[in-house]
C-alpha cells in the first residue's frame, strides 16, 4: 500500500506518522530472516509506533475538543491490542504462524486504510488550520509514551 494525498488529515506530523505506519506494515511482508522471530520483532516495532502514533493523534483531537474522541479511542485501543495479539503469537513456536505475512500485510493495511479514510478523515474538518492541533501534534514526544509508565 501507498500513502495518497487524498488520505491526508490536515495535519503535516500526522500525515508523516501515517506514511510511516505503510511503510512499517510493508516491510512485514519481508521480516528479517525471513523467520518467526523477524516477524515478531518487527510486529513489536509495529506495536510501539501505533502506539505512539494513536498517542499523539488523540493528543490533537482532545486539543480541539473533537467531540468523537471516545468512540475513536476504543477503535485504536482494538486495534493495537490486536496487534499485541499477533506479536504474541508470531513469538510463540508452537503456534506457529496462522497466516501468511502477505495475508497479515493485506489486513492490516486494509484496516489501516480504511481507518484514514473514514474515522481519521471524520476529524480533518476539527483540525485542519487549527494553530493549537499544530503545535500539540509538534510538541508531543516519543517518551511520553514510551516511559511514561
Ligand atoms: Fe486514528
Amino acid at each position: 500500500m501507498k500513502w495518497t494525498p487524498q488520505m491526508s488529515v490536515g495535519l503535516p506530523e500526522l500525515d508523516a506518522d501515517h506514511q510511516q505506519l505503510i511503510e512499517i506494515i510493508n516491510s512485514l511482508e519481508r521480516p528479517a530472516g525471513n523467520t518467526e522471530e523477524g516477524l515478531r520483532q518487527a510486529l513489536v516495532a509495529l506495536g510501539r509506533y501505533v502506539e505512539f502514533h494513536f498517542a499523539r493523534e488523540e493528543r490533537v483531537m482532545a486539543a480541539c475538543g473533537y467531540r468523537g474522541l471516545a468512540e475513536h479511542q476504543q477503535e485504536h485501543r482494538d486495534f493495537a491490542e490486536k496487534i499485541r495479539s499477533y506479536a504474541a503469537a508470531a513469538g510463540s513456536a508452537a503456534a506457529g504462524p496462522t497466516t501468511t505475512n502477505i495475508e497479515l500485510v493485506n489486513y492490516l493495511n486494509e484496516w489501516l486504510r480504511h481507518h484514514i479514510l473514514i474515522v481519521d478523515m471524520a476529524y480533518r474538518p476539527v483540525v485542519e488550520g487549527d494553530q493549537r492541533a499544530r503545535e500539540v501534534a509538534r510538541d508531543f514526544r516519543a517518551s511520553e509514551v514510551w516511559w511514561s509508565s
